[in-house]
């Protein structure tokens, strides 16, 4: 088993990323991934976008500048899964098993849709107008894409910790109904960056596209010298000493500068720097700092294959976690096969479990090769060849040893790996719902009984 926390964050797609949502969502999500316990999952999250926004070719750009900005920022695509929400079909496939479930009541709650029905009535028009389902069902959705991978720790902005409360609440309620004692679902925990979440806009406002007051981040080096230009200040004139902690320049300022850079730009300012040196000061701090990743950045986007080949890579992994575990909620609702051995292996387990067997034999080349078999009698496995019996042996054993099984899909078959090693293979299946139903019914044979 890992202890490893699972970190799950998703970006709305609807925008071009700016300096804000750098320093305050992706930089310190890059970080986090590099940790040793963490097991990062971060996604475009662009069906969300799809709520806000009916504009194909906006939605298209913006995954593109999102995808590109966090590879430029340093994201290693092979140390987290990083993917896009819309190419993992299990999560609008749960997201229906949670609305369900989910209560009208907490949606109503909502603060994103009580917002829009205030409005309206402010407005003097109907409560509902221009509210679609997928603004109403948002909270749901987010749900699942928190749900689906367990995750631990969501780093979100403050207007979001109340969709995290509802992925709980929804999630509960379906351990509570379906469970019968087992917890389907972790339960996720809101994670707020303090120190970096308030980075000021121009205008001293937290910086944020609906205020119109941010500065961009790889869009180019002019653009990004242009909006500093626009930085609002106090009318001190050079000379004249400023006030650094009430000056939002250089909150700006901190939050990319060592603590030395800053404290000689405090002194700076204390002795009277002009406005206008400060924000060539300023400029030259970004710039310095962004500016090769600004150079990657430019680079991804004129290459949009490559990010596309990260991007189905990253959603092959995510997919390996959510289909067997979808499989196993379909089960638990009752969405099961007429036919296939899980349905029953999943009701009876221990006997499941107990009549599960191996049977070895040997080859002609004198190699031994063992068999899993269900309590039906069909095979779950079939060995690689050892060169003895005792290897053979002890491959089982480990087997049933109830640890961890490294399982690997491919497209219609899966193998087992133990050490860095394939040990046995499973049947071709037709699809991969049954090879997932299949991986299922060997985790269940392989699970140790406990009396
Ligand atoms: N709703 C989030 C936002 O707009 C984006 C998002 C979608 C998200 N799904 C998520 C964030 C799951 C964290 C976890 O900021």
């Amino acid at each position: 088993m890992t202890t490893r926390t699972r970190i799950l964050t998703g970006i709305t797609t609807t925008g071009t990323p700016h300096l804000g949502n750098y320093a305050g969502a992706i930089r310190p999500a890059i970080l986090a991934s590099q940790d040793a316990n963490a097991d990062s999952f971060y996604f475009l999250a662009d069906y969300h976008a799809l709520i806000k926004c009916d504009d194909p070719q906006r939605i298209q750009r913006s995954r593109m500048e999102i995808a590109a900005t966090w590879l430029a920022g340093g994201l290693d695509v092979n140390r987290v899964t990083f993917y896009r929400q819309s190419d993992i079909p299990e999560i609008p496939e749960l997201t229906w098993l949670l609305t369900c479930v989910a209560a009208k009541g907490l949606l109503n709650r909502a603060h994103a849709y009580k917002a829009s029905v205030d409005k309206n009535l402010e407005n003097g028009e109907d409560p509902d107008a221009g509210i679609t389902m997928g603004l109403y069902s948002y909270p749901v959705l987010m749900a699942a894409d928190i749900l689906m991978f367990n995750a631990h720790k969501v780093p979100v902005g403050r207007d979001q910790i109340q969709h995290v409360e509802m992925a709980r609440d929804i999630g509960q309620r379906f351990n509570h109904l379906f469970g019968k004692g087992k917890e389907f679902f972790t339960m996720p925990e809101a994670l707020i960056e303090e120190s970096v979440a308030t980075l000021p806009g121009l205008d001293g406002r937290k910086m944020s596209k609906s205020y119109d007051n941010t500065i961009p981040l790889f869009t180019s080096a002019k653009d990004m010298k242009d909006a500093i230009s626009r930085i609002v200040t106090d009318s001190r004139a050079p000379g004249e000493a400023k006030d650094p902690d009430n000056s939002h320049l250089f909150t700006l300022y901190q939050a990319f500068a060592t603590q030395a850079q800053e404290e000689e730009f405090r002194g700076e300012l204390l002795q009277g720097l002009g406005w206008g040196e400060a924000k060539n000061r300023l400029f030259q701090l970004l710039d310095g700092q962004l500016g090769e990743a600004r150079e990657r950045y430019h680079q991804l986007m004129s290459r949009p294959s490559d990010m596309e080949d990260l991007l189905l890579v990253g959603a092959r992994k995510a997919r390996a976690v959510a289909a067997p575990f979808l499989a196993e909620l379909r089960e638990a609702v009752g969405l099961r096969s007429f036919v296939n051995p899980v349905a029953v292996a999943a009701t009876t387990k221990k006997k499941a479990a107990k009549a599960a067997r191996f049977v070895s034999f040997r080859e002609d080349d004198g190699s031994f090769r063992f068999r899993l078999l269900a309590a039906e009698g069909e095979q779950l496995l079939l060995s690689r060849n050892f060169a003895d019996g005792k290897t053979a042996g002890a491959v089982t054993k480990q087997l049933q040893s109830g640890q961890a099984l490294d399982v690997r899909s491919e497209a219609s078959s899966f193998s087992v790996w133990l050490d860095g090693e394939v040990v046995a293979d499973s049947p071709v299946f037709a699809d991969s719902a049954s090879r997932d139903a299949a991986i299922e019914a060997l985790r269940v044979a392989l699970t140790p009984i406990e009396d």
